[in-house]
């Protein structure tokens, strides 16, 4: 089953606030996302099942500025996890990216979250930096961040910007 990727307004704060509670632990409001989106050179893309009105399944969260971009974040909503999805939404990025004059974009990762970090190497994310302690931990040293930076077309990204189908299945 397919993946659509589509552009988030300001209809969709409800849904990015949804996902993004069913991602994280500490919840980003409907105000946060009408904050976040706000900001210059912001903007959310919203992943659905299948190619007309089928359920929300993931979002991602970049701003621009200049050449350089950054995610702020991405998530996919647990059943539809190992599916494509996150895969299809960074691509989309990408692509929307290079397209506004981004030559460059990053990302912050806690070092202990193992699935984000084999996305991004995945997706040609490479680390470029750490921050030790930056997240605070629940219990023990906080943990590290790292920072990955991925070139986007037009600056040398190699593997170009493909948008993988999806491989879309509740698991
Ligand atoms: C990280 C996250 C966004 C991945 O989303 P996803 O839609 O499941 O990712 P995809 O299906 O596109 O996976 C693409 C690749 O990432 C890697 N990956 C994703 N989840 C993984 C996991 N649990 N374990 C190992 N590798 C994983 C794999 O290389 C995978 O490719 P493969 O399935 O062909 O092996 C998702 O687990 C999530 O929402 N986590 C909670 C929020 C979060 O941590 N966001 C990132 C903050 S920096």
């Amino acid at each position: 089953m397919s993946v659509t990727i589509t552009n988030a307004d300001a209809s969709d704060l409800g849904t990015l606030a949804d996902l993004h509670r069913q991602c994280f632990a500490a919840a980003w409001s409907t105000a946060d996302f009408a904050r976040l989106l706000a900001m210059p050179g912001t903007f959310a893309l919203l992943a659905r099942e299948g190619e007309g009105g089928g359920a929300w399944t993931g979002f991602i969260l970049a701003r621009q500025a200049a050449d350089e971009a950054e995610i702020l974040s991405i998530g996919t909503r647990p059943a539809w996890r190992r599916s494509g999805v996150a895969e299809a939404l960074l691509a989309h990025a990408f692509d929307r990216l290079a397209g506004d004059g981004a030559t460059a974009v990053f990302i912050e990762v806690d070092a202990a979250n193992a699935a984000a970090r084999r996305l991004y190497d995945k997706s040609g994310f490479v680390e470029v930096g750490r921050r030790a302690g930056y997240y605070a931990a629940s219990a023990g040293t906080p943990g590290d961040a790292i920072v990955m930076r991925r070139p986007l077309a037009g600056a040398g990204a190699g593997g170009g910007t493909a948008r993988p189908a999806g491989k879309v299945e509740p698991g």
